[in-house]
C-alpha cells in the first residue's frame, strides 16, 4: 500500500464536505478524493441494502484512484455499511457514528442525549447503542428530521424556513431537557446555528466530524500509512451537478476547489 496515496471521503452528497472540511484541518498533508452521490441524493429515506450497494459501488470508484483508506463520510452509509464495506475491502474504513457517539458519551453532564439524523440513521438505533456501550446510564433521545439535508442541499442553510421546520423536528428534544445533541448526520453542521439557535446556548452541539478525522489519523499512523511529505491535491467527482456542487464546496472547505468532475456511479 503506498503511503502516500490519498483518502477516499463520501456521502450523498454535499454533506461529508464538513468531515472532509475537519480531516483537511486535522491532518493538512493528506490529499481527499471526495465523492458525492449527487444523482441519487438523499440516503436517509432509503433501504438498508440500496445504501450498502451504492456504498460498495462508490467504494470501487475510489478504490479506481488507488485511495489508501476510506472514510464513510455520511451517518447513513456509516450505520448500514460501514461493517459490510469493513469486510470485503482490505484497507482502513473509518465511519462517523463510533466517533460521535464517543465524544457525546464524553460530553454529557445530566446523561441526557439527543441525538438527529436521517430516518435511516434514527431508526437504526446505531448512536444509542454504541452510547450505552460506553454508558449504559446515559438516556438516548432520538429524532428523525428528514428535512434538512435537502435544506442543505438546496443552500438554504441559515433562512427563516430552515428556522421554522427546525423548531418543529426539535421541539419534542427540548422537552426531554437533553444537555448534548449530536448533529448525526454530516448535512446538520451546515446548519448549526440554526440548530443552537433553537435548542438555546445550554444545548452542546456536538459534529462528530473532528473526532472521526482524529480516528483517521490514529488509523493511519498504525497501518505505517501517514503521507510522507508528497505535495497535498484533493479532487472532487459527483454522479450529477458538478458545476452547483464545486461553487457550494467552495463556500464551505478551506482549499479552493478549481474543478469537479461527473462520473456514473452506475459503471462500478
Ligand atoms: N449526509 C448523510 C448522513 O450523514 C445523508 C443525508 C441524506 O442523504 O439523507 O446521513
Amino acid at each position: 500500500m503506498n503511503r502516500n496515496a490519498p483518502i477516499g471521503v463520501f456521502d450523498s452528497g454535499v454533506g461529508g464536505l464538513t468531515v472532509a472540511r475537519e480531516i483537511m484541518r486535522q491532518i493538512p498533508n493528506e490529499s481527499i478524493i471526495y465523492f458525492g452521490d449527487t444523482a441519487r441524493v438523499p440516503y436517509g429515506s432509503k433501504s438498508k441494502e440500496t445504501i450498502i450497494t451504492y456504498s460498495r459501488q462508490i467504494v470501487e470508484f475510489l478504490l479506481t484512484k488507488q485511495v489508501k483508506a476510506v472514510v464513510v463520510g455520511c451517518n447513513t452509509a456509516s450505520a448500514f455499511a460501514l461493517e459490510t464495506l469493513q469486510k470485503e475491502f482490505d484497507i482502513p474504513m473509518i465511519g462517523v457514528v463510533k466517533p460521535g457517539a464517543k465524544v457525546a458519551a464524553e460530553t454529557t453532564v445530566n446523561h441526557r442525549v439527543g441525538i438527529i439524523g436521517t430516518l435511516g440513521t434514527v431508526n437504526s438505533d446505531i448512536y444509542k447503542n454504541y452510547i450505552h456501550e460506553l454508558n449504559g446510564g446515559i438516556e438516548v433521545f432520538s429524532k428523525a428530521c428528514p428535512l434538512f439535508a435537502p435544506l442543505v442541499e438546496e443552500g438554504w442553510l441559515d433562512d427563516p424556513i430552515t428556522y421554522e421546520v427546525a423548531t418543529r423536528y426539535l421541539n419534542d428534544l427540548m422537552k426531554h431537557e437533553i444537555d448534548t445533541l449530536v448533529l448525526g448526520c454530516t448535512h446538520y453542521p451546515l446548519i448549526r446555528k440554526t440548530v443552537q439557535k433553537v435548542m438555546g446556548d445550554s444545548v452542546n452541539l456536538v459534529n462528530p466530524a473532528y473526532e472521526t478525522a482524529i480516528s483517521l489519523r490514529t488509523a493511519l499512523e498504525e497501518a505505517n500509512l501517514t503521507n510522507s511529505g508528497t505535495e497535498v491535491k484533493h479532487k472532487f467527482y459527483v454522479s450529477d451537478g458538478a458545476e452547483k456542487f464545486k461553487s457550494f464546496a467552495n463556500t464551505i472547505l478551506p482549499c479552493e476547489v478549481e474543478e469537479t468532475k461527473d462520473i456514473n456511479i452506475e459503471l462500478y
